[in-house]
């Protein structure tokens, strides 16, 4: 039987980039003890005091159709917070509360994009974005950010390609590379997209990880509330990615139709899902920096070790929970790199190249497992590296 294109077309082909992945879950089925540092998702679970909010809201009896838009009393939370964040009066009807950041990406491009309209994408990117953008018929056009420009995108780049553009879709902080935009990066991408009539889609489910800096979300920025729709998530922050809870923030028109969207798609997010979410995100800062902290450890964990080397470069590292790392010095791709640290030490990275071809020659280290193992492994890592280099010198 035919099945449609847009469905069978979605990876648009080609590998869907987690191949190496795959291959390291496969060893592990197959009884090998391999050390995973490939996904975004933390080494501890959702905090009890969010799962007891969970267990007593379901308890109380919020387990039937909720509000398709979110609970009140959610979307006037994230609008709160939100507003806190960006100085932009916020309301609930600018919040429309989603099963997770995904959907809400796929959503926003929906709204935006008709059929075989271009949006836009940095690359190096989340791997799902081509996806997402081919799922709702429009045409992906990546934009490349360079790891000589330390992977900050620039507007000069973005103008060339915006020409016909309906939209823009950035992620700060950023996966891979943990790389979070500065201030004058996002003031030039707002004019880009002000000039050529884009929206921009603001990707900021990381708005919490921040080790270096400060977030700023675009839609704060002279003109842009109008034309910006911000994806953020539970997911990240609340180490509550198994829960799928997001949410979109934007203009009211673009909520209005959001919502008839989510009618005929999700229907809503569990009532006992939102309220928990209620909860975790009104108990201030602790709780947040609770959850980031192991990453935060990490990272100077790893900034450590890799001083003591200078074969494998490390882009800085200023928020999000991975590591982009330059192993170009070993005379390897990032997949032939990732595949044979894979076969030699049984250690699982990222190749560069799973996340865009301006990647290539970086791997990336998600630093999701306990402190003392992660060190082990970024040094096998490096010592790997420095091996290699040696081969090929
Ligand atoms: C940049 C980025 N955006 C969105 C998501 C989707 O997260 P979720 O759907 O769990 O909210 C992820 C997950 O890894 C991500 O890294």
């Amino acid at each position: 039987m035919h099945l449609s294109q847009r469905i069978t077309n979605i990876t648009g082909g080609g590998s869907d980039g987690w191949d190496l992945f795959n291959r390291a879950r496969a060893m592990i089925a197959q009884g090998t003890e391999v050390t995973e540092l490939t996904i975004g998702e933390h080494d501890i679970p959702t905090h009890p005091s969010i799962l007891t909010a969970m267990h007593e809201a379901a308890l109380g009896g919020h387990t039937g159709y909720a509000a398709v838009p979110g609970t009140d009393q959610l979307r006037e939370t994230v609008a709160a917070r939100l507003e806190a964040q960006t100085g932009v009066p916020t309301t609930a009807a600018n919040v429309m509360i989603t099963p997770g950041g995904q959907s809400a990406l796929f959503a926003s491009h929906m709204a935006v994009c008709d059929d075989g309209d271009v949006a836009l994408y940095i690359d190096p990117y989340y791997a799902t974005y081509p996806g997402t953008i081919r799922g709702v018929g429009a045409v992906p056009r990546p934009v490349a950010a360079h790891a000589e420009n330390a992977f900050q995108p620039r507007a000069e780049d973005i103008e060339a390609a915006a020409v016909g553009a309906a939209s823009l879709l950035i992620n700060s902080p950023n996966n891979p590379t943990g790389v979070v935009y500065r201030e004058d990066t996002l003031t030039r991408i707002g004019e880009v997209c002000q000039r050529h009539d884009m929206w921009l889609i603001s990707d900021e489910v990381y708005d919490t990880q921040v080790w270096e800096g400060q977030h700023l979300s675009p839609r704060a920025l002279p003109g842009m509330a109008e034309r910006t729709l911000v994806v953020g998530s539970m997911s990240k922050s609340f180490a509550m990615t198994g829960s799928r809870c997001g949410w979109i923030a934007g203009p009211e028109s673009a909520i209005d139709h959001l919502i008839t969207l989510a009618t005929h798609t999700t229907y809503g997010v569990p009532g006992y899902i939102q309220d928990a979410s209620v909860f975790a995100l009104t108990q201030g800062s602790d709780l947040e920096q609770e959850i980031a902290a192991p990453f935060r450890r990490r990272r100077v964990i790893a900034q450590d070790i890799l001083a003591r080397q200078n074969t494998v470069g490390l882009i800085p590292s200023q928020g999000a929970m991975y590591l982009m790392l330059d192993i170009r010095a070993s005379g390897m791709t990032g997949e032939a790199f990732a595949g044979a640290l894979l076969d030699a030490h049984h250690i699982a990275v990222m190749p560069g190249e799973s996340f865009g071809s301006a990647a290539a020659g970086h791997v990336r280290v998600a630093m999701t497992i306990e402190d003392r193992a992660f060190a082990r492994a970024l040094a096998t890592l490096c010592t790997f590296a420095e091996s290699r280099a040696h081969e090929t010198a």
